[in-house]
């Protein structure tokens, strides 16, 4: 964004509404235009029995068996969305205080990945690095003594990182917000012959009440004792969130995210401005529920509120945007 050299003309030399005043100048003048190219899909699997799980909190969001991600893929490829994003529901049995099943070859995600890639190749799969997904405490990284422990954790999150690449992975994005977690990961790559592997960080990640509706759909909400405020950033911040951008970019991560989205897009802008690094933004589950709730009442318009949202998103300087209303949103701008 740069600011314009001189100011306009007067009235009524200067008419904004000429620029306004029809469908093909309004298109022909946009400064923003929003694609299919420009979402992530994010995919909520499970290791159940069934097919599909409603999410109570996220109405026309469902929990999807491999099968039925790799069906979701496909979809989206024929959509033109250029890559999913995978959150994992596993069963309460496997939880336990290390996150024993986020590292194992043989688990959910991985399964996902290879069914994904199997049936989709051409799209791109990115992976979430975190262990609450898997820990009996629910908390991101281990916890000893009720604190959550930064350097231990940082092995585990590493070789977490290093079996989604091995499972076909193309981006994995560390949203764990541990300190240093991306120059273990990208070493983790590395020494392990994933220099490919993209890293997407979660660099700029606050502590929100907007993930609520995820922790019920990813099944973490029961688990969380207490909040995620000594690793997620406080939202009073925004000097903050450009200093962990900085660091994740010198510890080798090729894209960054702001996380949650609308609320945040002045983040978005000046991370965006200041690295000129591909710069994504988290349209996350409280922001979605929140809008269908309001859309199920009738009180908004999904299909406008929809394309508005997210091209906000792109005016404020992202390269993309993860959000649950992607297939949708890509349908109406390809109809
Ligand atoms: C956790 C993770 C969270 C989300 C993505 N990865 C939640 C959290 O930090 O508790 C939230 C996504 C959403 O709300 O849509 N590692």
């Amino acid at each position: 964004m740069t600011t314009p050299p001189f100011a306009p003309a007067p009235f009524p030399l200067a008419r904004p509404r000429r620029l306004r005043s029809s469908p093909w100048v309004r298109r022909l003048t946009a400064e923003t235009l929003l694609t299919p190219a420009d979402l992530v899909w994010p995919l909520i699997v499970h290791d159940g029995a069934d097919d599909r799980q409603a999410v109570a909190s996220m109405p026309g969001v469902f929990r999807l068996s491999p099968k039925e991600a790799a069906k979701a893929a496909v979809e989206a490829r024929d959509l033109g969305i250029p890559m999913v994003a995978l959150f994992p529901n596993v069963d309460g049995a496997i939880k336990d205080a290390v996150g024993t099943g986020a590292t194992d070859p043989d688990g959910l995600i991985p399964d996902c990945i290879k069914a994904i890639k199997d049936a989709a190749p051409e799209i791109g799969v990115m992976t979430d690095v975190a262990l609450d997904c898997y820990t009996d405490h629910g908390h991101d990284g281990i916890v000893e003594d009720g604190r959550v422990i930064n350097d231990a954790s940082l092995d585990r999150l590493a070789e977490q990182a290093f079996i989604h690449a091995h499972a076909g992975a193309d981006v994995v994005a560390p949203s764990d917000m541990m300190d240093g977690r991306v120059q273990a990961i990208r070493e983790a790559l590395e020494a392990n012959g994933f220099q490919d592997t993209l890293i997407l960080s979660y660099a700029a990640k606050y502590a929100s009440a907007f993930y609520g509706p995820y922790r019920d759909a990813v099944g973490s909400a029961k688990m969380l004792a207490g909040d995620k405020k000594t690793y997620q950033m406080d939202y009073a911040n925004s000097d903050e969130a450009l200093r962990e951008v900085a660091m994740d970019i010198a510890e080798g991560a090729d894209a960054v995210m702001v996380k949650p989205g609308l609320p945040y897009l002045d983040i978005v802008r000046r991370v965006s401005e200041t690295f000129r690094v591909p710069t994504f933004a988290y349209q996350v589950s409280g922001e979605y529920a929140m809008m269908k709730a309001s859309i199920a009442q009738g009180w908004l318009d999904e299909d406008r509120a929809v394309l508005e949202t997210l091209s906000a998103f792109k005016r404020a300087g992202c390269a993309g945007v993860l959000t649950y209303f992607a297939a949708d949103a890509a349908r109406l701008l390809t109809r």
